[in-house]
């Protein structure tokens, strides 16, 4: 299986902290946010990653990351164009995967669980996806939001008015290798992007996507200041932890 990393878009939400920066490049408590999901993809058992980055900064990723040695990773970089939604991303992808499943983590997405024992076990299925859910305290409209019954997953809507369960969905995703025709087919949503959650939404009606629910803390990062705040807090109890 690869790994894909999404690192573009223009973070409107955390102007003006990123107005010459991008977002996956600010600290989080000793490290650039981009390390996490990096750290998270060696974790998993996965070699070849490839970065996904806007245009503007794609530079600053490469004097960052560089081959990706340090991270016992073998990285590619790939160019998002214009900001078009994280399926639209996704679909940049379809070279490097090679006909390979892939685990797809969004860049601003922090959490501490290794996914490897997973990763395993999807590659021995012959289809399907996953998507990682997270349980939130009350049910939230920031996020994608899954709508499980008896293990099986009956519908994902996209921050909707009214959530129908507290299972949030994160931004960490396992897809078979016909990720890429179903991207071709997708329509730009009312906010003019291609979504995930309508590319994940082909797999709950083939009734081949399975939810696993994160167990450890997860953050998405580039939702708001306080978010922003919240990962750098964990992150640093967990050093003190170790210490
Ligand atoms: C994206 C997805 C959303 C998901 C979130 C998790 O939202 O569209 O369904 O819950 O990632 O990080 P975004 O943060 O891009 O608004």
């Amino acid at each position: 299986m690869k790994g894909v990393i999404l690192a573009g878009g223009n973070a409107t939400r955390l102007r003006p902290l990123t107005w010459v920066t991008n977002k996956h490049l600010l600290p989080i408590y000793n490290k650039p946010m981009i390390f996490y999901p990096l750290e998270a993809m060696s974790r998993a058992g996965i070699s070849d990653v490839l970065v996904i980055t806007g245009p503007n900064h794609s530079g600053s990723f490469i004097n960052l990351l560089r081959s990706g040695k340090d991270f016992g990773l073998r990285l590619s970089y790939e160019i998002q164009e214009e900001a078009g939604g994280i399926a639209q991303a996704i679909g940049l992808a379809g070279e490097f995967a090679d006909n390979e499943k892939i685990l797809v983590i969004l860049g601003d997405n922090i959490f501490n669980q290794s996914l490897k024992r997973d990763v395993e076990e999807f590659e021995k299925k012959e289809k399907g996806a996953v998507v990682y859910g997270k349980r939130m305290a009350t049910k939230s409209k920031q996020y994608g939001v899954i709508e499980v019954k008896n293990s099986k997953v009956i519908s994902i809507e996209e921050k909707p008015e009214k959530p129908k369960s507290d299972i949030g969905q994160t931004g960490i995703y396992m897809y078979d290798h016909r990720v890429f025709n179903l991207i071709r087919k997708l329509k730009p949503s009312t906010r003019g992007e291609l979504e995930v959650t309508d590319l994940n939404n082909f797999y709950v009606k083939e009734g081949t996507m399975i939810c696993k629910i994160l167990t450890s803390w997860w953050v998405d990062a580039g939702t708001s200041f306080d978010e922003l705040l919240r990962a750098n807090v964990l992150v640093a109890k967990e050093i003190s932890k170790e210490k």
